[in-house]
């Protein structure tokens, strides 16, 4: 099924169009990996919205991206709850294991670091968002092996001949 046909069936769903934003704009990223002012158009295109909703929409929310991303983003909440559980340190932390600041990607586009707003699980502070996974009670203990748990599931995928690798990894 192709992109056009996903969006319209998902929005067969909605009486208003304008509804449909939403899951058009996962279905779209899904496709692309991000969502740059084309596949935006697109996607107006496809729903018969004006384009100005879409944009907006898509540069509102932090789950969605309109510059790449890399392959794990990594989303640490520095809202209340979670600096005060120790955000801040953890954030340096990622920076220094990571070798990059706050919004780069990593040079083999592994990894995404971005610091976001509350994530609505504060009772798990402090709380980092890695793809649709939230990874709550964090300590710089955690963190490492979260990544290093990250670095080697790239591996073991990589590793596994194309034709025989799961669908969707
Ligand atoms: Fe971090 Fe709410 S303040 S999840």
């Amino acid at each position: 099924m192709t992109m056009r046909e996903k969006i319209k069936d998902a929005a067969a769903r909605y009486p208003d169009q304008r509804s449909a934003i939403m899951p058009a704009l996962l279905i779209a990223q899904r496709e692309h990996g991000h969502l740059p002012g084309q596949v935006l158009e697109e996607v107006a295109d496809i729903l018969g919205v004006e384009r100005i909703w879409v944009y907006e929409l898509a540069t509102f929310y932090t789950l969605f991206h309109t510059e790449p991303v890399g392959m794990f983003h990594l989303q640490l909440c520095d809202n209340v709850s979670c600096m005060l559980c120790g955000a801040e340190d953890l954030l340096k932390h990622l920076e220094t294991a990571l070798a990059i600041r706050k919004g780069d990607t990593t040079p083999d586009g592994m990894f995404t670091l971005s610091s976001v707003e509350c994530l609505g699980a504060c009772e798990m502070a402090p709380v980092m968002q890695v793809g649709d996974d939230y990874h709550g009670a964090l300590d710089v203990a955690r963190i490492d092996a979260l990544l290093d748990n990250l670095r080697a599931t790239t591996e073991r995928v990589a590793s596994i001949e194309p034709s025989t690798r799961p669908q969707g990894e």
